[in-house]
């Protein structure tokens, strides 16, 4: 074989191996979907479809302006969700993260570029969502005053071995808005709390009332600005009428239960009292009334 054939053949073989090599690189899909999905600073990224054996998928993220950074739990993974809690430790940067379609764990690959796709932006402080609050209600002993003991729900970040709450992060931005009504009316009023202890004055008194609570966080924008609806919880009405408890019909009923009674017993007296007279009478003449 001449010199040329030979370099030739390497040449073919070359840029097969490339050829084939890219192919192989170009045929691991791209992930899809890449979405955020965030509550209470417990971020996950999540994307699909899921992988075959050919593939796996690597997330990098990167806070805007910055190097990029890799959780080790999401390297070369066969999953299609990723927690970057505590990979996004700046709060308030904005992060993009990207997903890596690559070889699986351990195969070997000579590819530099990987196809990829990115997520949109995401910043935690002011995109995370804020779940349900749970609270404790009392009535004041005014019966006009009712306070609200909000619980701050906790987040999913700690200081060392302690859990931190919604407010050890948003401290003052964090605020309560209260949605209540009447019990039994539909007009709903809203009241904005800057504490977690609420207290709502001049309520009517004597009304039951019904109250939900929710987050807000007015210096956010204004999509993200409330947390999710806590349960419904009502005040307990001791004073209510007995119209507010029984529908008219009942009302009326008993008042003719009542009346129907009163109506025999008076019956009841007014014969007896014929019969005892009569019995009087027919007593004094000296003639037993049963020999008439
Ligand atoms: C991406 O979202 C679209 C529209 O919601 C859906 O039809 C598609 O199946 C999703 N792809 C994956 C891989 O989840």
């Amino acid at each position: 074989m001449t010199k040329r054939g030979v370099l030739a053949i390497f040449l073919t073989c070359y840029v097969n191996i490339c050829f084939f090599t890219h192919l192989a690189s170009g045929s691991f899909p791209n992930a899809q979907n890449v979405t955020w999905s965030s509550l209470n600073f417990k971020t996950l990224l999540k994307w699909g479809p899921s992988p075959s054996a050919d593939y796996s998928y690597t997330v990098e993220y990167n806070e805007v302006g910055q190097n990029t950074g890799r959780n080790p739990n999401c390297i070369r993974i066969t999953e299609t969700l990723c927690d970057l809690s505590n990979s996004l430790s700046n709060l308030r940067a904005t992060y993009t993260a990207d997903v890596l379609s690559m070889p699986p764990l351990g195969a070997k690959s000579d590819i530099i570029e990987f196809p990829y796709t990115s997520s949109e932006r995401f910043c935690p402080f002011k995109d995370t969502n804020i779940s349900k609050p749970e609270f404790k209600l009392e009535v004041g002993k005014d019966k006009r005053t009712i306070t609200l003991y909000v619980k701050d729900p906790l987040t999913a970040l700690f200081d060392g071995t302690r859990q931190l709450s919604i407010r050890d992060i948003f401290i003052d931005e964090l605020h309560y808005m209260v949605t209540y009504k009447k019990a039994g009316s539909s007009g709903e009023k809203h009241y904005i709390s800057k504490t977690s202890e609420i207290v709502l004055k001049d309520l009517d008194r004597g009304e039951g009332y019904c109250f939900n609570v929710q987050a807000y966080i007015p210096t956010r924008s204004r999509n993200k600005q409330l947390g999710q609806l806590s349960d419904i919880q009502c005040s307990h009405d001791d004073n209510q009428s007995i119209f507010d408890v029984y529908p008219l019909g009942v009302i009326a009923g008993g008042i003719f239960l009542i009346l129907a009674i009163v109506a025999i017993i008076i019956a009841v007296i007014v014969v007896c009292c014929k019969r005892r007279r009569k019995a009087q009478k027919s007593g004094k003449e000296g003639v037993p009334l049963r020999d008439v």
